[in-house]
């Protein structure tokens, strides 16, 4: 197997999609503290599919409100700015995350749904942890495994390789990918990441959703899109050929004070959250 070069993956991510102009505008507004909900409205009006995609992700029993949420305006006064922009970025990358990653063993619609599951997760971990932006971290979450959609098409040719190797050396699967293509998955995904000018904790999230001891900017935030990924994987969402091979970290848990009795929990609220099955 040919080990694929840098430029290979370099040219694979430049030609994803760039976010979408309107995504960009909105990430701005939302920084703006002079902007208002009419503003946010006027900008994302613009684009009428990204907001029918806003308006279902806002009314979708994760984000719990009561009341029926029909236009932006509404979304932005009740949901507040920070998490209309992380509905805005998850509704501006459902496309490409809900495609079909064979190489991975996804179906259609499957990395979709785990990125969602990592998301809430995310946010329900940082909640309780009282330790971090909800916001953020759901955001770095829904994010952390997007590498997959570049890597997917080398994986689709090496993938017996890369599980013979996880099986004859023991190693964990990240490290696998790393050997036989020279990257793997968490590392390209941070590639997106910085081509879209995220920044840099959010990056080095999703650089080390596997590997959260490697954290050195924000180990917080890494550890919540960890232990989040592992939760959902342990219920099921989305595991693919490599999902039953990651471990929780220990120190993660320690790092944002985290215990197996916070977990369960976070896995009784998810569960409750998943019963609705129109939050997808
Ligand atoms: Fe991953
Ligand atoms: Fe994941």
């Amino acid at each position: 197997m040919e080990k694929v070069t840098l430029e290979s993956i370099v040219e694979a991510v430049n030609d994803l999609p760039s976010l979408p102009h309107v995504v960009i505008k909105i990430m701005e507004l939302t920084e703006d503290p002079n902007a208002t909900a009419q503003n946010i409205n006027e900008v994302l009006n613009q684009d009428q599919g990204m907001t029918a995609k806003v308006l279902r992700l806002a009314n979708s029993a994760f984000y719990g409100f009561p009341r029926r949420i029909s236009t932006v305006t509404d979304a932005t006064i009740f949901l507040g700015f920070k998490t209309v922009r992380s509905i805005v970025m998850a509704a501006s990358v459902s496309d490409l995350l809900s495609k079909e990653m064979e190489g991975y063993a996804l179906a259609q619609g499957e990395l979709w749904k785990h990125s969602q599951c990592v998301a809430i997760a995310a946010r329900l971990v940082a909640k309780n942890c009282k330790c971090f932006t909800l916001d953020v971290a759901y955001t770095a979450a829904l994010l952390h495994d997007i590498g997959k959609v570049v890597l997917n098409s080398n994986m689709k040719q090496a993938y017996h390789e890369v599980i013979a190797l996880v099986e004859s050396d023991h190693l964990p699967f990240t490290e696998a990918e790393e050997r036989i293509f020279g990257f793997n998955h968490a590392a390209v995904g941070a590639k997106i990441a910085e081509k879209w000018n995220l920044p840099p904790d959010l990056v080095e999230a999703i650089a080390f959703h596997h590997n959260p001891d490697q954290a050195e900017i924000n180990r917080q935030l890494t550890s919540i899109v960890h232990i989040a990924d592992v939760i959902c994987l342990s219920m099921g969402m989305g595991i693919g050929i490599d999902g039953m091979l990651y471990p929780l970290s220990p120190q993660a848990m320690q790092v944002i004070n985290f215990s197996e009795k916070d977990v369960d929990n976070t896995i009784s609220q998810l569960v409750d959250l998943f019963v609705d099955q129109q939050s997808f």
